[in-house]
């Protein structure tokens, strides 16, 4: 099973593959035993700041790692990528997607860099996500409304995501259609008529940026036009700080490794609420797996 077979499946059945940034340990064991604990297949993913912070390498070493302890299905993806450098870095270390976000670049040169890693990319069976218009925001806890954030872009253009898809060639497009990195003060309001066009217009897969703070029922609504990726970091992010200041109150709790567990346990809980709203709980099962391949 690769992640292209998956992304395929996930579109075609109305389900969605759930990518996490994780930027240490705690929140990689959460992620895996959330994934391990349903059956579900998984995105394990890292932002340029999360990339410098743990190392390309290690991360490819610690998701393999884990990978055989927990028996999960787990692929590595490179998270806005900013520049071709860090994609081609990433395509370097192993990463099984790259993601690379050039969509503050003028139009020509957002295609000339992203086609030119699609190729590197496709020569050797990985996969890699364009954006043609940026995705604002950040994953934090944001006090301002939505709408602050959304103020920044437009949403995507199916005619011009046709084009730059065909110009690319490549397998994912994030869609611009409302959503915005990080929790508001209030749930964004997506553009599903947008979605809707955009899905008739271009051929590649969708992923859908910003997963934390949407409404259930529009994350519910935007898998079955035909999102296939939803990435998710703030919620992760908060759920990890929380737990981490109750957990430290403790003082006298030397053994750092002591009082992770109700950490990884706080972020489990949200990524396991988000697998089983994404619908895929249980699609890593052995014998659905066969099942698919046939
Ligand atoms: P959130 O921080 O809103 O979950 O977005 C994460 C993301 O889209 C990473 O690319």
């Amino acid at each position: 099973m690769t992640a292209s077979h998956l992304l395929t499946l996930a579109e075609r059945e109305h389900w969605a593959l759930g990518a996490f940034n994780a930027a240490n340990l705690e929140t990689l064991q959460a992620i895996f035993q959330a994934a391990s604990a349903l059956a579900a297949p998984v995105l394990i993913e890292s932002s340029p700041g999360e990339t410098a912070f743990v190392g390309e390498t290690a991360l490819r070493a610690l998701v393999d790692a884990y990978r055989e302890r927990y028996g999960v299905h787990a692929y590595l993806n490179l998270d806005h990528a900013e520049t071709l450098e860090q994609a081609e870095r990433g395509l370097g270390a192993g990463y099984d997607l790259i993601h690379l976000d050039a969509s503050e670049q003028p139009y020509a040169e957002n295609v000339r860099v992203t086609r030119s890693i699609v190729e590197a990319a496709h020569r050797q069976h990985r996969l890699v996500e364009g954006e043609l218009e940026h995705i604002p925001g950040s994953s934090s806890r944001h006090a301002a409304l939505p709408a602050t954030a959304q103020r920044q872009t437009t949403h995507t253009d199916p005619d011009r995501a046709e084009s730059y898809v065909r110009a690319t060639n490549v397998d994912t497009l994030a869609v611009s259609i409302g959503n915005v990195h990080g929790v508001y003060a209030q749930p964004p309001t997506l553009n599903f008529e947008r979605l809707h066009a955009i899905r008739s217009a271009v051929r590649c897969h969708l992923s859908l940026h910003g997963g934390s703070g949407i409404r259930d029922a529009d994350i519910r609504q935007a898998i079955q036009l035909g999102i296939a990726k939803i990435n998710v970091n703030s919620e992760l992010r908060l759920a990890y700080l929380e737990a981490l200041q109750r957990a430290v109150k403790k003082p006298k709790e030397v053994a750092v490794y002591k009082f992770m567990p109700p950490v990884i346990a706080a972020v489990q809980r949200v990524v396991e609420a988000k697998l089983t709203l994404f619908g895929s709980a249980g699609k890593a099962k052995r014998t659905w797996v066969k099942r698919m391949i046939g």
